[in-house]
């Protein structure tokens, strides 16, 4: 494993849309790998692909009950809504408040391309909204408070 540079706001890279990942591979789960230390090391709670200047569609989350590695997750089910501050490993020692569901479930695939469903609650959804949206180049910094 190899920790990997963290892509900072103000990079292009980080506003494209991010393309389906279609292979299963050693790469890919090497990558994932290499994110899951970087995300740790940098004591996040999430890191999506392009974050580390990869466009394609997959992330991980852990907000202390596991790590989830989603590859071309999609937000099936959204409920209800929370409040409250909101922070992004490219934009470090910033915070600012956003309103996102309560609930979501998600539709996804693992590393070796089964189909898998997560469902996350509080700053389990908030995590997963955040990271799913920089798949799409939205920050959270994007929404008004
Ligand atoms: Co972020």
């Amino acid at each position: 494993m190899a920790k990997r540079n963290i892509v900072k706001l103000g990079d292009d890279v980080l506003r494209k849309i991010c393309r389906t990942q279609l292979d299963f591979n050693e790469k890919l789960h090497q990558t994932l790998d290499d994110m899951a230390e970087t995300m740790y090391d940098a004591e996040g709670v999430g890191l999506a692909a392009p974050q580390i200047g990869i466009l394609r569609r997959y992330c991980i989350v852990d907000v202390g009950d596991g790590l989830i590695e989603l590859i071309n997750p999609v937000i099936t089910e959204k409920s209800g809504s929370q409040t409250g501050d909101e922070g992004c490993l490219s934009i470090p020692n910033k915070f600012s408040t956003v309103t996102r569901p309560m609930s979501v479930t998600v539709r996804a695939q693992d590393r070796n391309g089964n189909n898998i469903i997560v469902k996350g609650e509080g700053l389990k959804a908030r995590a997963l909204c955040h990271e799913i949206d920089h798949l799409d180049g939205i920050l959270y910094i994007d929404y008004k408070g």
